[in-house]
């Protein structure tokens, strides 16, 4: 679902992220956060996935002036059982936090072969797959349970009010020369900020994905964004509900955060996340063919006949790769309604006017 339109402006990512950090250092984040969070939203457009990038402004705007993000936070780690870390969130920015959580689970899984670490309270950490990819790119294998705390907007299978988060399941596979596979996906049909982007274009969100408030069938964004509320189903009708279950519990129980019910449902902007992450050195299994077996195996699973329709068999972590190469050239798309937004947003923290006016759009 990478929609575009004639309307939308398009701006080159070294661009773009120079203006989001400028955003965020006008908001009072330090240089390294700014550059963290700049990093981490770009990214997420660059990889097609615009529902976690700088369309996420507006809404961090909200949530700081409403005191539901905290600049200049870092990881705190709370209790140190050795391959077991408890890190607090503290409400600071997602990027920086999750990125501290993971150099602590990186260092602790080298020196003892795996880490699992309790992620909890922190601000909105966006894109899990830039989370797995810190760890590939450090050599390790790692997956991530994460859930959306307090946030009721996907119903359990066979329900229709809203129980659970988007709760993103995240997996990655490091490949010595190659990029490694990354398989990223929210449990619900599709991730709720992809119904904003939807939303904000005035365009359908794909068929199987919601339903209003009375449980009917619907594709129309608006059931997410204006009352009365609809909720989001899962993916994979009972796994995928069953599997948004085991993230909620290992992410917000375990790591000490909270779980999702009517006490902790959200009143704000905020968005809050837990995460369990477990973090593993492939060195450590006595598996001298692993990378070997991994490629012998990825070869034969493209070797399938392919059905009309379909030129290629993808590997996890392979279309993001393709958007980033695509989107690097030509620019990353924003629709009007969402670019908007985001220059309300800077001129809230003060933002130049001719700032503004000096980016390059294309
Ligand atoms: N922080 C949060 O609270 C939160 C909540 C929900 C989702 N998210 C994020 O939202 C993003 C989007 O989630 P989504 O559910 O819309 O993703 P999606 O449905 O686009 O699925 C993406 C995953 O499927 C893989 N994939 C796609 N086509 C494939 C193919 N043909 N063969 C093999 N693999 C293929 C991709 O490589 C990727 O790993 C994710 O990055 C997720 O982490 C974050």
């Amino acid at each position: 679902m990478h929609t575009t339109a004639a309307t939308d402006i398009r701006i080159l990512p070294a661009e773009l992220n120079a203006f989001v950090r400028d955003i965020w250092l006008a908001a009072g984040s330090e240089a390294r956060e700014a550059a963290l969070v700049a990093d981490h939203l770009v990214m997420s457009n660059l990889t097609g996935h615009d529902s976690h990038g700088v369309g996420m402004i507006p809404r961090y705007a909200r949530a700081l002036g409403e005191g539901g993000l905290v600049l200049n936070r870092h990881a705190q780690v709370v209790r140190d059982a050795g391959a077991v870390l408890t890190i607090e969130g503290g409400h600071g920015f997602g990027q920086v936090i999750a990125a501290e959580a993971m150099e602590h689970a990186i260092a602790r899984a080298r020196k003892l072969g795996v880490a699992a670490v309790g992620l909890r309270n922190s601000h909105h950490i966006g894109r899990i797959g830039h989370w797995a990819e810190q760890c590939a790119a450090a050599g390790l294998v790692s997956f991530h349970f994460v859930n959306v705390a307090g946030f009721a907007q996907v119903a359990p299978f066979g329900g229709m009010g809203g129980r659970f988060g988007t709760n993103p399941f995240c997996a990655a596979f490091p490949r010595p020369g190659r990029e490694p596979l990354v398989l990223d996906f929210a449990t619900s049909s599709i991730a709720v900020n992809k119904t904003r982007v939807a939303y904000n274009r005035g365009v359908p969100v794909p068929a199987d994905c919601l339903m209003d408030h009375e449980g009917n069938p619907t594709t129309d964004p608006k059931v997410m964004h204006e009352a009365p509320f609809g909720s989001l189903k899962t993916f994979g009708g009972h796994k995928g509900s069953g599997m948004a279950v085991m993230c909620e519990v290992f992410a917000g129980a375990l790591s000490g955060g909270y779980t999702t019910h009517e006490t902790t449902k959200v009143k704000g902007s905020d968005i809050v996340n837990c995460m369990l992450s477990v973090v593993m050195d492939p060195q450590a299994f006595d598996a001298p063919d692993a990378q070997a077996e991994a490629e012998a195996f990825v070869a034969w699973v493209r070797e399938t006949r392919r059905l009309p329709g379909h030129s290629e068999i993808e590997m996890p972590g392979e279309p993001e790769r393709r958007h980033r190469a695509e989107r690097s050239e030509a620019g990353i798309p924003i629709d009007p309604t969402t670019w908007n937004q985001i220059l309300a947003a800077a001129r809230g923290f003060g933002v130049a006017e001719a700032r503004i006016a000096g980016l390059a759009l294309r």
